[in-house]
């Protein structure tokens, strides 16, 4: 791929964001959001849009085939250095793709999924839709597809915290800002985008928020320790709780969706 325009962000994002105690509660509420839907392991896992890795080593460790797909070798070097570091059976169970997800079907020869997931990409995309068509058409019948998006409906809530109150006023009704990495992305709402995975065969079943209170204190200017361990996992629990129940999950400014790809 010539250009490489997340080449620039790959250390930003893949080494400090996922180091703070956000990165950590984002892996692990999603991790256990995905687990109430998955097969039982071995199971064939593709990771569009997969970056480092954070997400689906979890799973290749667990004892997943993963496929890890992602048009920028910036962060597909990343995903290699930092597989070195797993044990050789969880190596052999990752495979790394380089290819724009628009071209999944084509990259993985047809291949199909007991589940897609796409996390963090689709706020990057100026037009979702053939992203979307490639994640469904990739699942399996039966398999699920996962997709975590930016939640339009809570578009104030980062510059209301940052103080930036003409910001927050405007993002009422605006649908891109500039998110955590520096870079404009664009949000979705739950009832679009499940109408959009509908329409492609993929029922939607659950829907979770991802970050809250994390999200609040570090834009409102508190630090939170990640290496106070046993804070951390206090900390995720709560989170994952909040994810699964309104009121919360809808002020989350990130969504989980999972759906389910029709058998026939
Ligand atoms: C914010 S990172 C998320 C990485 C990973 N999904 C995670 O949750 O840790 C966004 C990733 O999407 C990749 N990406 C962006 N547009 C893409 C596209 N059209 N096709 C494939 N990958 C893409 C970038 O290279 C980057 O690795």
């Amino acid at each position: 791929m010539a250009d490489d325009t997340w080449a620039d962000l790959a250390d930003l994002f893949a080494d400090e964001a996922y180091a703070s105690v956000k990165g950590y509660v984002r892996t692990y509420v999603m991790h256990q959001q995905l687990l109430e839907h998955l097969p039982p392991p071995p199971a064939s896992v593709l990771d569009v849009g997969g970056g480092a890795g954070h997400q689906s080593f979890p799973l290749a460790q667990a004892g997943y085939d993963v496929t890890v797909l992602d048009s920028s070798p910036a962060m597909l070097d990343k995903a290699r250095r930092r597989l070195e570091r797993l044990p050789d059976e969880v190596q052999r169970r990752v495979t790394l793709v380089e290819s724009a997800g628009e071209n999944a079907d084509e990259a993985v020869n047809g291949r199909r999924f007991a589940a897609v997931l796409c996390h963090g990409v689709l706020g990057y995309l100026e037009q979702p839709e053939p992203l979307i068509d490639q994640l469904c058409r990739c699942a399996a019948p039966g398999g699920i597809v996962s997709i975590m998006t930016g939640n339009a409906k809570a578009m104030a809530v980062q510059p209301a915290l940052q103080r930036r109150w003409y910001d927050a006023l405007a993002a009422f009704d605006t649908r891109t800002g500039i998110g955590v990495l520096g870079v404009q992305g664009r949000a979705d709402t739950v009832e679009e985008l499940s109408e959009l995975v509908r329409s492609r065969g993929v029922e939607p079943i659950r829907w979770y928020g991802v970050w809250l209170f994390v999200d609040w204190l570090e834009f409102s200017g508190a630090e939170l320790d990640p290496t106070d361990q046993q804070q951390v996992a206090a900390t995720a629990a709560v989170e994952l709780e909040a994810s699964r129940r309104d009121p919360y999950r809808q002020l989350s400014r990130v969504f989980h969706l999972v759906g389910r790809k029709g058998r026939s």
